[in-house]
């Protein structure tokens, strides 16, 4: 069998933010390996920590986070052990990354295309303007805008291009490995239905692997291969995206009621459920499985004892439920 390449490996990261109110546990000893070529989704409710593990790969963290264990590697390389110039030329030209709310994020006043040669040629010293402009061009017809708009400044472009064009610097190195954070949320739903069918026939030929951030559970488990499932900082749950669609598989509680969120869009039917209470507080996580205070299942075990990572079957559950099934599968 041909050996699959990693491009992302996460070995038990943990990111803080220092606070008035103390350390904000934002990232909680996850780990995670994305081999090229794939996407994975990572879904969560706001404030699990998605954008700050993001961030924390791209070294991009704001100035109080601070990471507390752990190591991240991109494409074999710790990404924490390089210096600034080596960071500086591997940022975009290795992994990029689409920010969230990043149709924003264009600089106002400059046009399109000098935003895409400042990302040629700080990279490529030997590459001239002329070679930078036909590349820009290229790229926009790619995320299919017509080039003419490489003399428009964001401002005349719609929110669905601006985000196709942020999409298209993100790719313009061929990167290896791409963050998409929440790239379609702020845009009406046949818009993001485009981008994410421009998404998926780019990376189809691109092969670049795709770290999807989303709290849109059935988009990401259309878009992804396989899924992390983040909760107050922790992947509770990392499983095939195809197993979310399978209704006799069992989940992680945290997973099913997400599962269940999903609204159900039907004629006469247009239910959310959505999951009661609230996530927890990150300076002061609950005892036990940080989930507990809203799991169903709960018992006394899962305020207590934080349960330890089950692996069945191409899947890992963090819960004390699945225990059982795991020594089963030890014990064969
Ligand atoms: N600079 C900061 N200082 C202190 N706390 C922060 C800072 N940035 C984020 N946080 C906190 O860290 C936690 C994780 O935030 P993060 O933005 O990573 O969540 P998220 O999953 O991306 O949420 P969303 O879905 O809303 O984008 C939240 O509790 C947030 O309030
Ligand atoms: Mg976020």
């Amino acid at each position: 069998m041909e050996e699959k390449i990693p491009v992302l490996e996460l070995e038990n990261v943990s990111v803080g933010y220092d606070s008035q109110a103390g350390m904000v546990q934002a990232v909680n000893d996850v780990s995670l390996t994305i081999y090229e070529n794939s996407i994975v989704g990572l879904i969560g409710e706001s404030g699990s920590g998605k954008s700050t593990l993001g961030n924390a790969i791209m070294h991009l963290l704001k100035n109080n986070a601070v990471i507390t264990n752990g190591e991240i590697k991109v494409m074999g390389k710790n990404i924490y052990s390089m210096g600034r110039e080596e960071l500086r030329r591997f940022r975009w030209s290795q992994m990029s990354m689409v920010f969230q709310s990043a149709m924003n994020a264009l600089n106002p006043v400059l046009t399109i295309e000098e935003q895409f040669l400042d990302v040629f040629l700080s990279h490529n010293k030997n590459m001239s303007k002329k070679e930078a402009r036909v590349k820009a061009a290229e790229l926009m017809k790619i995320v299919s805008i017509d080039p003419a708009h490489l003399k428009s400044y964001p401002h005349e472009l719609s929110g669905g291009m601006r985000q196709r064009v942020v999409i298209a610097i993100a790719i313009a190195l061929d990167p290896k490995l791409v963050i998409m954070d929440e790239p379609t949320t702020a845009l009406d739903v046949v818009v993001q239905r485009s981008i994410l069918d421009k998404i998926k026939e780019i990376q189809k030929v691109k092969k670049f692997a795709i770290l999807f951030i989303s709290h849109d559970f059935s988009l990401v488990s259309e878009l992804a291969s396989r899924v992390a499932i983040m909760y107050a900082g922790r992947f509770v749950e990392i499983t095939d995206s195809q197993s979310l669609s399978q209704s006799e598989q069992k989940h992680h509680p945290y997973t099913e009621g997400l599962m269940k969120a999903i609204p159900h869009l039907t004629a006469d039917d247009v239910t959310i459920e959505g999951i009661p209470g609230n996530p927890p507080d990150l300076v002061e996580l609950p005892s036990g499985c940080a989930y507990h205070p809203r799991c169903p299942y709960v018992h006394d075990r899962c305020m207590t004892e934080r349960p330890a990572i089950s692996k069945v079957v191409n899947r890992e559950i963090e819960c004390h439920l699945y225990e059982v099934v795991r020594k089963e599968v030890q014990k064969s």
